[in-house]
């Protein structure tokens, strides 16, 4: 136990200012104390002694490290419930953060909602819809015990071939600077007047965020993940920094340093940008936190041992260091780099202050475990008509009719035969993409939704026949009994460099299947993916209409509320659709901007009332 100081121990004192709770206990660490609280480790290496003895600040899980299968919420509060009980058991009884990725509702959680993937919102631009679903996320987070959420992802995106553009908003700048209102969503809204750069969570119902990955991880050269942003320092700042600032400006409590490099330099081990830019220009008073090993990738590209690393990205600006598994090495290297004044001890105390402020800021002194209260929210009606008003708005109408004056959408709900093909039109996975369940995602029934053949019966008429072949048979496209198709193919999951890809080809057979159904009958194509993909000229002119869904998540009746004419078509594209990939990397401030469907674009049918 903390001894006592008059009668008061201020910082566990909740009255007292952040500031001085921020002090008091700092002043009250050991050293290895302090290098335990920068130390983030997964959940699978979080052991008792790690918790109580080390004082380890922060817990996390990797995508798809899950207690067990299909572990439900209240396992998850269990789980790291039991982790925050051995750390309050620490010397100073230092709650840890607990932290995981939840990018497109709690994604790790069997039967949580899973909202549409950023591309998504991108396409709604519609701040208010981030802002609430950054709410509904936070509650079913909290729901599972854990405090920190690892975003949001507002990268820039420059270049399809990026595996992670799906997690971007949007190639233009201006568009994912309007989301960011997610980051209020998440961990509620600062006051009138709050200091931009401080870190603001509003309480146990929101979560500490973090704005990732800084700065210019969607600019790399032909979008390799983990690669070089050649820019100028200026461009840099006006096309990838911006947004940072908006989430500094919500009070962002944490941000996590990019992979990639700027012009060669390894953003983890950048000091201009971390500390001098962000630290000390844009004043942020937060955290900043390394990536999944992030200091180890130092090593190769700068030829330098791992010593070296930590100490060049410490001494950069890291505060906490996502190891996650070798904690051990990495707190001796640690202590060895402070006791040999590699790194000062002003930068530790540095580090650790932010951390124990975003700490303090987040209530977790007063409430370090979960609230079971939540438990009911998660995956509720409410967050799933959430998830479905956003899929409805986010979903981009290409083609709509073969001819002008002859649309093809809506489609005729109670017609006698529909035929439903492709392998995303019965598959949850495939819907939701990456990070969802598992790091890079799954095929099938994941976790609790509608996919859209789902939707599709609960949408038709009573008398209408629904016909699903994944794969049409030959038998089956001569039958001359059909009113119409739909067609829904697109990219398996994938995530990080698992996506990074230069053919940009409809995958599979997708364009097989579309091109013998569409030869046979009136078709709907509805195409799921992370991002545009090659639509060659004779495929597009056989499609009566084509819909861009993306990633639209676990609710699929949002597809049915638009192509069945109950709501209008509202998605606009966030990103150019380019003819073929010898034009990539191609946005619209290019003078040789010739898109087959231009950034912002989207049609409407003009048969339906707006969405509300
Ligand atoms: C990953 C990603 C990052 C994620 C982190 C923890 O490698 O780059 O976005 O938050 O590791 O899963």
């Amino acid at each position: 136990m903390a001894e006592i100081i008059g009668n008061s121990c201020i910082y566990k004192n909740p009255n007292a200012a952040i500031e001085d709770r921020v002090k008091d206990l700092l002043s009250r660490m050991t050293l290895k104390e302090k290098l335990a609280q920068m130390t983030q480790i997964e959940r699978r290496v979080a052991s008792p002694y790690a918790l109580k003895e080390l004082g380890i600040g922060s817990v996390m899980n990797a995508g798809g490290s899950t207690p067990f299968e299909r572990a439900t919420s209240a396992d998850w509060a269990d789980m790291i419930d039991s982790f925050q009980k051995y750390a309050m058991e620490s010397r100073l009884g230092i709650p840890i953060i607990y932290g995981l990725d939840a990018v497109h509702g709690n994604n790790n959680v069997y039967g949580a909602t899973i909202f549409p993937h950023n591309v998504n919102l991108g396409a709604t631009r519609d701040p208010d819809l981030a802002y609430r679903i950054g709410a509904a996320t936070a509650l079913e987070v909290r729901a599972s015990g854990a405090h920190y959420d690892f975003a949001p992802c507002v990268a820039v995106c420059r270049d399809p071939r990026w595996g992670r553009c799906y997690e971007s908003f949007s190639e233009d700048t201006e568009i994912v600077r309007k989301m960011t209102t997610i980051v209020s969503g998440l961990q509620g809204n600062p006051p009138k007047g709050h200091p931009s750069g401080y870190p603001f969570v509003a309480g146990r119902k929101s979560v500490i965020a973090c704005a990732k990955h800084f700065v210019g991880d969607g600019g790399t050269e032909k979008g390799i993940n983990e690669g070089n942003t050649i820019s100028s320092y200026e461009d840099l700042e006006r096309i990838h920094m911006a947004p940072f600032l908006d989430c500094l400006s919500q009070g962002v409590c944490t941000v996590m340093a990019s992979y990639s490099s700027w012009n060669g330099r390894k953003l983890h081990a950048d000091h201009f940008l971390l500390t001098e830019v962000l630290k000390d220009k844009l004043g942020f008073k937060g955290f900043v936190v390394s990536d999944w090993e992030g200091i180890d990738r130092l090593c190769e590209p700068m030829g330098a041992d791992y010593r070296f690393c930590i100490s060049s990205a410490i001494n950069a600006g890291i505060d906490m260091v996502m190891v996650p598994f070798g904690y051990q090495k990495c707190l001796q290297e640690l202590a060895y780099l402070v006791e040999s004044k590699e790194i000062p001890l002003s930068r530790i105390d540095d580090a650790v202050e932010r951390i124990l402020r975003v700490k303090f800021v987040a209530g977790l002194f007063e409430y370090p475990y979960s609230d079971r209260s939540l438990l009911d929210i998660v995956g509720c009606k409410l967050h799933r008509e959430l998830a479905r008003e956003a899929v409805r708005k986010s979903l981009v109408l290409l083609k709509n009719g073969k001819n002008a004056g002859n649309p093809f959408l809506p489609l005729d709900r109670n017609a006698k035969r529909i035929l439903v093909c492709g392998a995303h039109a019965d598959n949850l996975g495939f819907q939701c993409g990456g990070w969802t369940i598992a790091w890079h995602g799954l095929s099938g029934r994941i976790t609790i939704g509608t996919t859209f053949l789902d939707a599709i019966k609960l949408a038709v008429g009573e008398n209408t026949q629904v016909v699903y072949e994944e794969f049409p048979s030959p038998g089956t496209l001569e039958e001359k009994t059909f009113n119409y198709a739909i067609v829904a193919v697109g990219e398996a999951p994938y995530a990080e460099f698992t996506g990074d890809n230069s053919v940009l080809d409809i995958p599979s057979n997708g364009a097989s299947v579309i091109n013998a159904v569409a030869a046979k009958m009136p078709t709907l194509v509805i195409l799921v993916s992370g991002r545009p993909l090659v639509l060659e000229p004779w495929l597009l002119e056989k499609m009566d209409a084509l819909v861009a869904a993306f990633l639209p998540g676990s609710e699929g009746t949002g597809i049915t509320d638009v192509i069945f004419g109950d709501c209008e078509f509202e998605g606009r594209l966030p990103v150019t659709w380019f003819r073929h990939v010898s034009q990539l990397p191609m946005h619209s401030e290019r003078n040789s901007y010739d898109p087959l469907f231009r950034l912002g674009f989207g049609l409407k049918t003009n048969k339906a009332k707006p969405v509300n």
